[in-house]
């Protein structure tokens, strides 16, 4: 089956082709085209996503894009089979651009169409990895299960427990900040561009990840919600309060940096991202570890934006393979939003019969 994944959730614009076969018991995907129009340019100096204006750049980048992905040489359209677009959680004005786009496509070529679910998208995304259809090959799927899945993205912070690829049940989720919008609020803190994860994860290569003993909140808890917004506001007084701290004249790194002020010296912005780094790590890592122990998981699986973070992979991947359970997250490329993600997820509905409405739905739950 031939998908065309259309993907307009927030503030990339992608499109993609994927070639899908086999069934819902062990379903492989080749990725034909993947096409994403970043936006971050033209939010960065807001400081975060401008709902109108990602919905300007969407109906500007879907037709360009649309047309670049159709090869020059023979005509493609005729063998889509299916057009799976996101429908939310996200932006609704952004999300509308997708599915009217969609929906046009649907009347002209007279298509079929699914309504996705971005965050099935993030979670099926570990099937995307080329290594991982080495991994697939040789293991039966339903070896996979159970399975405890991390979703971690700007809006959302979800840990689920899979019993199948097609059947999961949330375990918990953020009661505030996702992991993903902590990092973007704390670079803010720190005067670093939008998006701050990655901004966070490269200035943290320079600090100490143990300067700083930010709290790592309700990690102990015996729930699997997760909150952030105490650890925000630590960084912020941390920021705010250090020039007072007694130890701030004998720091020995910022001897020839006096005239700055204090928490703008290079080595202390450093050690808080790294700090701050370190104790959103620890809270996700231990968490997860704690749920894949109690439910007798075979694998953990890791997603969404934040994925990306190296030190959130390498730990995770290091806590889990100690306990025997297979780690899986989706190359870089299929961290951050994409259409590919949103055609597999598609697929995935279309067999299972769960297509969502094809309206804007800017808090569908997972
Ligand atoms: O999944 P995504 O692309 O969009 C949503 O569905 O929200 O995630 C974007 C989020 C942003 O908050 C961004 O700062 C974060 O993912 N992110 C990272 C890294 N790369 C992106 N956070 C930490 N470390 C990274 N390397
Ligand atoms: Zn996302």
């Amino acid at each position: 089956m031939l998908v065309l994944g259309i993907e307009t959730s927030c503030d990339e614009t992608g499109l993609a082709l994927v070639e899908a076969v086999g069934g819902l018991r062990a379903p492989k995907f080749k990725i034909l085209k993947n096409l994403v129009a970043s936006q971050i340019k033209i939010h960065r100096p807001f400081g975060g996503v401008v709902p109108n204006l990602a919905k300007r750049e969407h109906l500007k980048n879907l037709p360009l894009l649309f047309k670049k992905l159709l090869p020059t040489t023979y005509n493609i359209l005729p063998t889509i089979n299916l057009i799976a677009v996101t429908v939310g959680p996200g932006l609704e004005p952004a999300l509308w651009t997708g599915i009217i786009f969609a929906k046009e496509l649907v009347k002209k070529y007279k298509k079929t169409i699914v309504g996705v679910n971005h965050l099935e998208g993030h979670l099926y995304s570990f099937l995307l990895t080329a290594q991982h259809s080495n991994i697939l090959k040789n293991i039966r799927m339903s070896n996979l299960f159970p399975a405890i899945a991390l979703i971690v993205s700007g809006g959302h912070t979800i840990l689920l427990k899979m019993e199948s690829l097609t059947k999961w049940k949330k375990l918990g989720e953020t009661r505030d900040d996702a992991a993903g919008e902590s990092f973007d609020k704390v670079a803010r803190m720190l005067r670093l561009p939008y998006p701050g994860g990655p901004e966070i994860e490269k200035l943290a290569r320079r600090g100490d990840p143990e300067a700083i003993n930010f709290p790592r909140p309700m990690i102990h808890d015996k729930s699997y919600d997760f909150s952030f917004s105490g650890l925000k506001t630590s960084v912020f007084y941390y920021l705010r309060d250090y020039p007072r701290d007694a130890n701030l004249r004998t720091h020995p790194n910022i001897a020839d940096n006096s005239h700055v002020p204090i928490h703008q010296s290079l080595r202390i912005r450093a050690d808080v991202a790294a700090s701050f780094q370190q104790a959103i790590v620890d809270v996700l890592v231990q968490k997860t570890i704690r749920a894949a122990e109690l439910f007798g998981a075979k694998s953990v699986m890791l997603s969404g934006g934040v994925a990306a973070n190296k030190l959130l992979r390498a730990t995770l991947k290091e806590e889990s393979e100690k306990r025997g359970l297979r780690f899986f997250v989706p190359d870089f490329i299929y961290n951050t939003d994409n259409a590919v993600m949103i055609a597999v997820a598609g697929f995935m509905a279309h067999l299972r019969k769960k297509g969502r409405k094809l309206v804007a739905q800017g808090n569908l739950a997972v």
